[in-house]
């Protein structure tokens, strides 16, 4: 099948790499003629790049280079059997850009996005067609980043959601599906990663360092909230925050910090900038944490109850299955353990008497616990019951 990419920037180029290695012609798109030589020369390294390391044959290189069609010219794309869009994020760009799209398509070209912030129905609603639209969330950098999730809208046909799923898995990556909610599953479930660890930092119970230890060394976490935060950009880390906040329509548990502003404000971007919350100059001191494991451990479990709260209340919402939810915190962003496992391993009760604990002492509804939890904490139920865990 033809596969049509529009917009070659870090995701579009991304995506269309994966593509192509997969063994399907790829007609990349874009605006910008000079955003689309740079694509072609960046997936030309690469897999130059791959051919090095021997991870790829130099013919399938080869072969993966000539089925990839750079081209200016929109009706290039009438053969496609999907087209996917990957340009700025900005609905009525989007809306624009499937409007132009169905009128050179077939009427069973499947449609799709990469939007990691607007709602996947809004931008089905401007197409003819809109059961044939679908939500396909890459993550950063696409080649490498195994995660996808695949996002059904309002409008969307029954099955197409499942027709993606087998059609992601044969690109070699990981399917899940989402429902088309705010932060779909990852940028959901993973804001009090950073939000509950910025409010420690915020109440003087530890700094950047310590949470950043107590996270790694005794969570087992691959980075630190700091730390990652440091590296993901606090421009593209906060307006993800702000975005989950709107889309929930403010409600205050995803509420943005303003110290997070605050290094936003200063250009304080973080190590693209050199500074975020830790400094990046060279000869700069290297962090410090406080190893002290009573404070690490009370660090660790006021951010973990927060985040199993978090995918409880997905999983109480339908926003994914259990096992989606599992795999999406664990092969998508390396998370040491799935949440809901890591729930069942401290018990349902003891992280609700956490999340009881907190809110009793804050009266904030960040601290408000998921009906589910409550609801598995009295009837001493685990979330993964242990016969599956038994089989898997
Ligand atoms: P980018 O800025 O690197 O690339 C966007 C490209 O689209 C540019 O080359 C631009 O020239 C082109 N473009 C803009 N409007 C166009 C139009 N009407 N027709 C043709 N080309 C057009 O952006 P990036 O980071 O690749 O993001 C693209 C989309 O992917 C956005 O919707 C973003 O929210 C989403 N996304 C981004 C992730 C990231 O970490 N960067 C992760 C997952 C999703």
């Amino acid at each position: 099948m033809t596969i049509g990419i529009i917009g070659s920037g870090a995701m579009g180029a991304g995506i269309a790499q994966v593509l192509v290695v997969a063994g399907h012609p790829v007609r990349l798109l874009d605006q910008h003629p000079g955003a689309l030589e740079k694509a072609v020369a960046g997936i030309e390294a690469n897999l130059r790049r791959l051919v090095a390391k021997g991870q790829l044959a130099p013919e399938a290189a080869g072969a993966a280079a000539a089925r990839l069609c750079p081209t200016a010219y929109l009706p290039d794309f009438a053969d496609c059997g999907l087209v996917l869009e990957a340009v700025v994020e900005d609905l009525a760009a989007k809306q624009q850009l499937f409007r132009d799209v169905e009128a050179v398509v077939a009427a069973a070209c499947v449609l799709a996005t990469n939007t990691s912030s607007l709602s996947v129905a809004s931008i089905a609603a401007a197409c003819q067609r809109p059961e044939r639209f679908v939500g396909l969330h890459f993550f950063n950098p696409a080649p490498l980043m195994q995660l996808v999730e695949i996002v059904p809208a309002v409008q969307t046909r029954p099955g197409l959601a499942e027709e993606m799923r087998a059609l992601v898995l044969g690109w070699g990556k990981l399917p899940v599906i989402a429902q088309d909610t705010p932060g779909f599953i990852v940028n959901r479930v993973a804001r009090p990663f950073y939000g509950e660890a910025i409010r420690l930092l915020e109440e003087g119970i530890a700094d950047a360092a310590t949470i950043d230890w107590a996270m790694t060394t005794l969570g087992g976490f691959r980075m630190g909230p700091f730390a990652l935060m440091d590296f993901i950009g606090h421009d593209v880390n906060f307006r993800v925050t702000e975005s989950v906040f709107a889309g929930f329509f403010f409600d205050p548990r995803y509420r943005p910090s303003i110290t997070q502003k605050r290094l936003l404000e200063a250009g304080y971007f973080g190590r693209k900038s050199g500074r975020g919350f830790y400094d990046y100059a060279p000869g700069a001191p290297a962090p410090a944490p406080r190893q002290d494991e009573t404070l690490g451990y009370l660090i660790l479990y006021r951010v973990l109850a927060l985040l199993i709260n978090e995918a409880v209340d997905a999983l109480a919402l339908r926003v994914a299955s259990c096992s989606d939810l599992e795999l999406a915190m664990t092969r998508g962003v390396n998370y040491p353990h799935g949440l809901l496992a890591w729930a069942d391993a401290l018990g349902p009760a003891r992280v609700l008497a956490w999340l009881d604990a907190l809110y009793e002492e804050y009266r904030e509804d960040r601290y408000r616990a998921s009906p589910l939890l409550r609801k598995m904490a009295r009837s001493n139920q685990l979330f993964i019951p242990l016969e599956r865990v038994a089989q898997a």
